[in-house]
């Protein structure tokens, strides 16, 4: 016995010590981005499968960037078919990302299972976009590049030979220094495969990692203009005349529309789906999108990707097919290029030839009981859980490449993403419906390279619907999601007014919100930002006591102030969306004067101010010398050839500028350089000039600018 336990000890520390040896291998693989291999890496992971190209000269305009760590403290064991990593952690290190969390920023102290599935409430991995992908405030990037369920201890284990040992303390003294989380110097990360590839961005800010990652990833997409305006998604048995019915509608209400979104009801079957055109709800699908088109409206289809028995591609794409139904219905192997193709020649056909816009892809993301299980087989050899991770990020890739071809830009809705996503035309959702909830994502979308909306459906009450109505026009999807209620954005009369403005307000800043996309594809700066990305603006967690209590707080853990209800909209325009109930709110302003959008009085100078919230209004605020390029209100953004007058607004009394972008709005030309970027500028002594436009490039605004000071 003693022997046996002798060898077994033995054994143990030979496992430990030979493991621990293994040394990354670090290349720099792309500017500030170095790429190392744990053990071996599976043939499957997020990259690969998402495809993206980086945009290495762009990374090249980056600050310079050197590795941000030391090499020695990252380690690396792959133990029992399992990849076993550690990474340093400062003391004061606030680490933002894994994955598209709803009700915190800051991930340190948190245990993490990123696992693709439908958000049920708690930040625990289990989301939309479990990215494994994080962000330090110290300013670099970890990405973890394997489809699998990565469990990620962020701050939350303490090694017995810790360098940095925190200190030992008696609870029992009941002194105030003992704490729930003593200091952990490690971000612990297992990942179940015996290897994978691990990529850090370097900084030196928080916001360069990021735009690192995205940049790596191929630049953020650029949506179309139209893509960019109002949307609203129709009852799911809408027929063609209801939905032309409802187009003519919001022009009789002067409300802005560019795109409807078809809900399940314009397949022949759907839960299966049939992707087959219902006869008797839509007689004429190609009259239908032309009738839109003629009222300056777009289409976009509802999906699940699940095949029905009664589709013609069943018989098709039968033999590329997992093991297991989801709703009776076929779980494509989209890894295999047959099925694609086949799934590629019917959409093209049926919906692409014939106009329609772009997809809304839901149900690839769980519910655990509403998809495959974990012990489906695929006939690629794909497991069930590298499938689970990717099928969002395949779904994106194939139908983004069949728009690319027509070279024709798309703007959908998914509702699964993963890493490497940056560059698909897609904007994530989900039937989750708190309203802070909803904002936290936002402010989290912004880490990990996707897009959030914060999706309209119904409201209790006016005021809640115009505060929805509002934080909505400030997301990357204007959108109002009627499937089961036909709400329409009139719906609550008494704010009609309300409403209206703010869904105007959106479209008049088309030349702000289109230039601020276009530095998400050049620069990799997302458009909707966390403040913890702003620079120079670091919010300081602080701490608060938590009460003991024996069954909520056994031992008496802290809580920590996250700042996860306001965000930037570009460089210029702070947000602070009000929720239903309250009347005033905090707003915490970065360093600097800043003002109120709407009047250009001053609102405060760094440091946290308390402002009214007026129910017609979402709070927001400029900074100092911040322009905003603005267009007279309209219901649909403008189409290519328009020429428009522009009005660009200075605030504060410091001199500013900014980069006008423009393109074609809808094709990919812009990526063969056929776009126009001019400077605006306003002086010290308040003059304001627009460089001239180059030649033989879209620009669609007239050359006699407005220029409005706002604050006198
Ligand atoms: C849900 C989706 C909703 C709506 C509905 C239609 O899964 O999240 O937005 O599209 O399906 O059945």
């Amino acid at each position: 016995m003693k022997i046996i336990s002798r060898l077994r000890i033995l054994v143990f520390f030979l496992i430990c010590s030979t493991a621990a040896k293994a040394q990354l291998q670090w290349t720099e693989t792309a500017p500030g981005v170095w790429k190392a291999s744990a053990g071996t890496p599976e043939k499957v992971s997020l990259l690969k499968v998402a495809g993206a190209k980086p945009s290495e000269a762009a990374m090249k305009q980056l600050p310079a960037a050197k590795f941000p760590l030391a090499k020695d403290d990252i380690t690396v064991r792959i133990i029992d078919g399992k990849t076993y990593l550690k990474f340093p952690l400062e003391v004061e290190e606030q680490i933002f990302g894994l994955g598209l969390n709803f009700k915190t920023v800051n991930q340190r102290g948190h245990v993490s299972q990123l696992h693709m599935d439908h958000y049920g409430g708690k930040d625990d991995g289990r989301t939309h976009a479990p990215v494994p992908f994080y962000v330090s405030s110290r300013g670099y990037g970890v990405l973890i590049d394997a489809a699998r369920y990565i469990t990620v201890y962020a701050g939350t284990a303490v090694r017995v030979d810790t360098k940095h040992p925190p200190e030992v303390i008696d609870r029992n003294d009941k002194s105030k220094k003992w704490d729930s989380a003593p200091y952990s110097d490690g971000m612990e990360i297992l990942v179940p495969a015996a290897g994978a590839d691990i990529y850090i961005f370097g900084g030196p800010t928080a916001m360069n990692a990021v735009q690192r990652y995205n940049l790596f990833n191929g630049g953020g997409y650029l949506p179309p203009k139209w893509g960019l305006g109002f949307t609203q998604r129709v009852p799911t048995l809408y027929t063609q005349q209801d939905i032309l019915r409802e187009a003519t509608e919001f022009e009789q209400h002067n409300f802005p529309l560019d795109f409807i979104g078809v809900e399940p009801g314009w397949h022949s079957m759907a839960y299966p789906c049939t992707f087959e055109w219902d006869g008797k709800r839509f007689p004429d699908p190609k009259g239908f999108i032309s009738s839109l088109a003629q009222k300056g409206v777009k289409a976009n289809l509802w999906l699940n990707p699940y095949v029905s028995p009664k589709a013609s591609l069943y018989p098709k794409v039968k033999p590329y097919s997992g093991s297991h139904t989801v709703w009776n219905g076929l779980v494509v192997d989209f890894t295999m290029p047959e099925a694609r193709k086949l799934f590629k020649d019917h959409f093209i056909k049926n919906h692409i030839a014939i106009g329609v816009s772009g997809y809304k892809i839901d149900e690839i993301d769980g519910y655990d009981k509403w998809l495959w299980p974990d012990v489906a087989t695929f006939p690629s050899g794909t497991s069930a859980e590298q499938m689970r991770q990717i099928y969002g990020l395949l779904l994106q890739r194939m139908t983004d490449e069949w728009y690319r071809e027509q070279n024709t830009r798309t703007y959908g809705l998914v509702r699964a993403s993963n890493a490497g996503a940056s560059n698909f035309p897609y904007v994530i959702y989900n039937d989750y419906y708190s309203h802070p909830d909803f904002i936290t994502a936002l402010i989290n979308s912004s880490f990990i390279g996707v897009l959030w909306t914060p999706e309209v459906r119904a409201s209790k009450t006016a005021e809640e619907w115009v505060r929805r109505m509002q934080s909505v026009c400030f997301s990357p999807m204007a959108m109002l999601n009627a499937w089961a209620d036909g709400t329409k954005p009139w719906s609550f009369p008494e704010v009609e007014k309300a409403v209206q403005d703010v869904a105007m307000l959106r479209m008049r800043l088309l030349p702000y919100l289109y230039s601020t996309f276009a530095q998400y594809h050049f620069e990799g700066k997302p458009p909707f930002r966390s403040m913890n990305l702003v620079d120079g603006f670091a919010f300081a967690a602080q701490e608060s006591g938590g009460k003991l209590d024996a069954t909520l707080n056994p031992y008496e853990a802290k809580t920590r102030a996250d700042l996860k209800d306001q965000y930037m909209v570009g460089d210029n325009l702070l947000v602070a969306p009000v929720f239903a109930g309250e009347t005033r709110r905090k707003v915490y302003l970065p360093k600097g004067k800043w003002y109120d959008f709407y009047t250009g009085k001053l609102a405060g100078d760094g440091g946290v101010i308390e402002v009214k919230a007026e129910l017609d209004k979402i709070p927001l605020f400029v900074k100092d010398g911040g322009l905003i390029p603005m267009i007279p209100a309209r219901r649909q953004a403008p189409k290519a050839g328009e020429v428009l007058p522009l009005e660009v607004r200075h605030y504060g009394q410091a001199p500013g500028t900014f980069t006008l972008y423009d393109d074609d709005g809808t094709t990919f030309d812009f990526e063969k350089g056929a776009w126009s970027k001019v400077e605006l500028k306003v002086s010290k002594d308040k003059k304001g000039e627009m460089s001239t436009p180059p030649a033989g490039k879209p620009f669609s605004y007239e050359k006699n600018v407005t220029w409005t000071f706002m604050t006198r």
